[in-house]
């Protein structure tokens, strides 16, 4: 084989490693863009600290992997028929079809309700990497 096609063969190789590097770094979610997003449209109604209280809605201190409806939280009765009966988990799948379009996830429940007692709602992120980034963050809550 001559130099130059070592060469020529080296630099290909290079080149696609160099693109599957950027592929994969591009590809992992981002904590940090997900802690704006959650302080930014989760914030507004849950409280992120560890101290644990109360708002709008339940607190998301360890929410990860934490059992659906175990915050004391006073959850609608939708909610509540939603989570029973099975082993209700905020696993990456559950959450990411919750924050995706939580009335359609669970129809009524408070998180995307309009009323005149709450006249904001969630409606949900509709961006997948978005919510990657979401679910990354929300697991440092710890
Ligand atoms: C408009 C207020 C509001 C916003 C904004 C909101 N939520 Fe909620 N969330 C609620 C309410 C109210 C509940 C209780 C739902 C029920 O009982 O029907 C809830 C429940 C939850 C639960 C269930 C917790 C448990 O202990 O079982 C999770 C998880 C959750 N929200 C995550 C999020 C995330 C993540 C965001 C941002 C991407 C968000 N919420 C934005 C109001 C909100």
């Amino acid at each position: 084989m001559q130099i130059r096609h070592i060469l020529l063969y080296g630099i290909i190789g290079i080149s696609f490693l160099l693109l599957f590097v950027g592929w994969w770094y591009r590809s992992q979610p981002d904590v940090e863009i997900g802690r704006r997003l959650v302080v930014n449209s989760c914030g507004v109604c849950h409280d992120l600290t560890a101290a644990q209280n109360h708002e709008r809605g339940p607190y998301l201190w360890g929410v990860y992997n934490r059992h659906a409806g175990s915050s004391g939280f006073n959850h609608s009765e939708a909610f509540l028929n939603k989570i029973s009966g099975s082993d209700f988990i905020w696993d990456d799948k559950n959450l990411n079809a919750f924050i995706s379009n939580p009335s359609k996830f669970i129809p009524r429940t408070e998180m995307g309700k309009h009323d005149s007692k709450h006249p904001t709602a969630f409606s949900g992120i509709e961006s997948a990497s978005n919510r990657e980034d979401v679910i990354a963050f929300l697991k440092t809550l710890r």
